[in-house]
C-alpha cells in the first residue's frame, strides 16, 4: 500500500485529516504544505466552467487539471475524481482509472456511490488502484436540488450499508457529503477507514472543502461552506493598482523596461 495512504489510515481516531480541492499547479502548491489529500474534484465543472451539473465534466478535462495540480503536489496524496459515465462497469472503471493514473501520475481515484459501486471498487482495488469513496449527496447522480441525507431511518440504514460496503470493497476512505451529524458519527464509528466530511459535521475523521469557496474566490451559498479568506478582494485591490499605474503612466517604469 502507498505510504501516503498508510499515513492517512493511521490518523483515524488520532488526528483530523485535511483535504482540499485543487484544479491547478499554483493552488495545489500552496495546499500541499497543509493538506493530507489534494483532490482534483469534478466540482471544477461548476467552479471553473459554470456548468449546471458535474455530468458535463469529462475524463480529459479531469486529466488536464490533474496534470497541472501534480506539478504542485509533492507531499500530499493526489486524488482524481472519476467523472460521470467513466465507471459504469468494472472494465470501464479500470480503463478510465489506468488512463488517469498513467497520464497524471496521481495516487488514487474517487468514485461516487456506495453499495451501487461496490463491485467496481472491488475490481479497482484488486487491480491495485487505490479508491476513495463518496456517499450522501453525490452530485453526479443527484437530480434537482441537493438535499442533505440521513434524516429518516431508511436513509440512515442505506448510508450505513453504503459505507460498510465500500469498506469491505477495499476503499481506503469515504467522503461523506451533506449527511446529518448523528449518522455521520455512527458511520465514522462503525468503520475502520477514515470518513472525510463536507457538510457532514465535526464527527468525521477529516474535512474537505472546495478551496475556491473557502478562500472567497467562488461565490457559493451552501450552508456547509465557511469563507476563511477574501482572495477576491485582494485580487481586486491589485488589479485596481495596476490599472491606475497604467493610466497614470507609472507602469512600466524604467525598472520594468529593457
Ligand atoms: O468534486 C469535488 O470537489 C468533490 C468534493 C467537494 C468532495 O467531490
Amino acid at each position: 500500500m502507498n505510504n501516503k495512504i498508510k499515513k492517512i489510515l493511521k490518523k483515524k481516531n488520532k488526528s483530523k485529516i485535511v483535504c482540499l480541492t485543487a484544479y491547478s499547479k499554483n493552488i495545489a502548491e500552496i495546499i500541499d504544505d497543509h493538506a493530507d489529500i489534494v483532490l482534483v474534484g469534478d466540482s471544477l465543472g461548476s467552479v471553473l466552467y459554470n456548468y449546471d451539473t458535474t455530468r458535463k465534466v469529462n475524463l480529459n478535462m479531469m486529466i488536464e487539471h490533474t496534470k497541472s495540480a501534480r506539478m504542485g503536489v509533492k507531499k500530499s496524496l493526489l486524488v482524481i475524481d472519476l467523472p460521470y459515465n467513466t465507471y459504469r462497469s468494472k472494465s470501464e472503471a479500470l480503463k478510465s482509472s489506468k488512463k488517469a493514473i498513467k497520464e497524471t501520475k496521481c495516487d488514487a481515484v474517487k468514485v461516487e456511490g456506495g453499495t451501487r459501486v461496490k463491485e467496481i471498487v472491488k475490481h479497482l482495488v484488486k487491480n491495485r488502484i487505490p479508491v476513495l469513496g463518496h456517499i450522501g449527496v453525490t452530485p453526479q447522480t443527484t437530480k434537482g436540488k441537493f438535499r442533505s441525507k440521513g434524516k429518516n431511518e431508511s436513509e440512515k440504514r442505506k448510508l450505513l450499508k453504503d459505507a460498510q460496503d465500500l469498506e469491505q470493497s477495499g476503499a481506503f476512505g469515504i467522503v461523506l457529503e451533506c449527511i446529518y451529524s448523528d449518522i455521520s458519527k455512527q458511520i465514522t464509528n462503525s468503520i475502520n477507514i477514515p470518513t472525510i466530511g463536507i457538510g457532514a459535521s465535526v464527527n468525521c475523521d477529516g474535512q474537505v472543502l472546495v478551496t475556491d469557496d473557502l478562500i472567497g474566490l467562488n461565490e457559493t451559498k451552501f450552508r456547509f461552506v465557511k469563507k476563511f479568506g477574501n482572495v477576491k478582494k485582494n485580487i481586486k485591490v491589485a488589479i485596481t493598482k495596476y490599472k491606475n499605474s497604467v493610466k497614470q503612466k507609472k507602469f512600466p517604469s524604467k525598472k520594468n523596461s529593457y
